[in-house]
């Protein structure tokens, strides 16, 4: 049995103020044992949400990291530096790394080797454009990202996939149900062939999750949990999806 799991990536969004109402609300409304819940904040505010998360069961990724463990790179942030803080995740090769700062697959398996070696745990994202979906290249541009990154990392322990089609991003549009799932199966059945284990490994759907779509997509077999973007910034919304993935 895969536990579920849903991922609030906040992007680059927050301050002081809205972080401590927003973690405030998840954390006094509670979240069910059942599910695992992450948020990931911009690096700025991840002590912030460290401390407001103590108490609960609540955990907290970064949005990316370096590839580097150290060094002259300006702008850079390691891993070894979010897992010091006590973060436990990190979100890794996300549609918008890609897109805005030209991430491709050797970068983002740099980066998911550094995320093991200091001890986090990579949610890695994969998806395609609507361009590439339209003249049906998605499952070859979502195999090529899987194989990209992941064919050279030894330990695959523990990591979580998350599949977002590009054009379901922040677009309101969602993959239908159905989509997904076809997409999450052709996921597991890549992971196997790269030596990982599809059966215990979680595939997080997101691409536009709100509280309307999320129970059926969820109700899909291959479908772990959500990496939700602009819905995990409106706390009821956010806990209505964690409540829909039990
Ligand atoms: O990382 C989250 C995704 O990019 C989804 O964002 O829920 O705003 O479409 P969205």
């Amino acid at each position: 049995m895969r536990q579920p799991l849903v991922a609030g990536n906040w992007k680059m969004h927050g301050s002081a103020q809205s972080v401590s109402e927003l973690l405030g609300a998840l954390v006094e409304g509670g979240v069910p044992e059942a599910v695992e819940v992450v948020v990931c904040p911009t690096y700025v505010h991840l002590p912030q949400a460290i401390d407001l998360c103590r108490a609960s069961s609540v955990e907290v990724g970064a949005q990316d990291c370096s590839h580097a463990v150290e060094g002259a790179y300006t702008g850079e942030v390691a891993a070894p530096m979010i897992a010091e803080l006590g973060c436990q995740w990190v979100i890794i090769g996300h549609s918008e790394r890609r897109a805005y700062h030209g991430e491709g697959e050797d970068l983002i398996s740099a980066k998911l080797k550094a995320a093991m070696a200091a001890g986090l745990k990579p949610i890695f994202c994969v998806g395609e454009t609507r361009e590439q979906r339209e003249a049906d290249e998605a499952e070859t541009v979502v195999a090529a990202q899987l194989r990209g990154a992941l064919e050279s990392v030894d330990t695959l322990a523990g990591l979580v996939i998350a599949y977002e089609p590009v054009w379901a991003i922040g677009t309101g549009l969602t993959a239908t149900p159905q989509q997904a799932q076809d997409m999450h199966a052709f996921i597991r059945g890549e992971l196997a062939g790269l030596g990982v284990d599809p059966a215990a490994t979680r595939v997080l759907y997101g691409g536009s999750v709100k509280p309307g779509n999320a129970a059926e997509l969820f109700a899909q077999q291959d479908i772990d949990g959500a990496l939700v973007g602009g819905a995990a910034l409106v706390a009821e919304d956010f806990q209505a999806i964690v409540t829909a993935a039990v």
